[in-house]
């Protein structure tokens, strides 16, 4: 039970950021209201929200130190549907030592607003994304179907295990979302079949994210993927069905 969802992975440019706002994109064109954490210092989400994570004075990192969430919190770009908890540079100096409980804490004053809340986190496995974790009811790992990507996923299924030891007793795997799938590639495949024996076929989310330009051209032009239409009909798609299955899993 919860609504709070943590998208990870310490490797970089799996696409944690595409991933959460594509849900993002499903639910506000479900008319759902959800709540973007970006707990990247790099700030990629609140950016393509529409706010820019280095001009901004109350972000996520003023309310690490203890500001009520609601003076971080802005409505995005995107509609009222989709606010963000903004980032900032100074995020960084979080990423060692502070108290794991404490975003919990925060997000438990705004939970109740959202159909979801969605934390973005960063490339680490650092005290920014143990955080996270510990802020979570559910986690959802991203991977590329590559070698690279797969070798970390251990490490990563490990501090999920370490969070739900230490801090929160109510953190769940939800599954492992695989994104930027080729359209013929027998590498992928290959992967994909490795994944699936790693991690069970169960916890490997239906269906996969497509790799497809508009989805790197949506973010650059920080929209929504549901904006471009019958152009990313079937990206959007994929993400309709995976913001209804994180509905359904979040509701048990
Ligand atoms: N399905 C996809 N098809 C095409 N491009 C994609 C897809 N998913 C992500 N990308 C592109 O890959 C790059 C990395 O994606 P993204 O920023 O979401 O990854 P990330 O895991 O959040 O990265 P970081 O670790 O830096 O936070 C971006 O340029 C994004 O547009
Ligand atoms: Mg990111």
């Amino acid at each position: 039970m919860g609504r709070v969802v943590a998208v990870l992975n310490q490797k970089g440019g799996v696409g944690k950021t595409t991933i959460t706002l594509g849900l993002a994109s499903a639910a506000a064109s479900a008319g759902q209201r959800v709540l973007v954490v970006d707990l990247d210092p790099q700030g990629s989400s609140t950016w393509v929200l529409g706010h820019d994570p280095t001009s901004l004075e109350t972000t996520l990192a003023e309310v690490m130190g203890r500001t009520p969430t609601t003076r971080a919190m802005l409505p995005s770009a995107w509609g009222g549907e989709v606010w963000v908890v903004p980032s900032s540079p100074r995020l960084l100096s979080r990423d060692h030592g502070g108290n794991p409980a404490r975003l919990r804490a925060a997000l438990d004053e705004v939970v109740d607003q959202f159909h979801m809340v969605l934390i973005d986190c960063p490339p680490s496995l650092g005290s920014l994304t143990t955080s996270g974790l510990a802020a979570a009811d559910h986690a959802v790992i991203v991977v590329e179907p590559s070698a690279l990507s797969l070798r970390g996923i251990g490490a990563v299924a490990d501090l999920v295990d370490e969070v739900w030891d230490a801090h929160n007793p109510d953190l769940e795997l939800a599954g492992v979302v695989v994104n930027k799938v080729p359209g013929v590639s027998s590498e992928a495949d290959r992967r994909y079949d490795e994944l699936t024996r790693t991690v069970g076929k169960r916890a490997v989310w239906q269906p996969v994210v497509p790799h497809r330009v508009i989805v790197n051209q949506a973010i650059g032009e920080r929209r929504p993927i549901h904006a471009y239409g019958s152009r990313s009909a079937d990206v959007s798609e994929a993400f309709d069905r995976l913001w209804a299955k994180l509905r359904r899993v979040t509701k048990d």
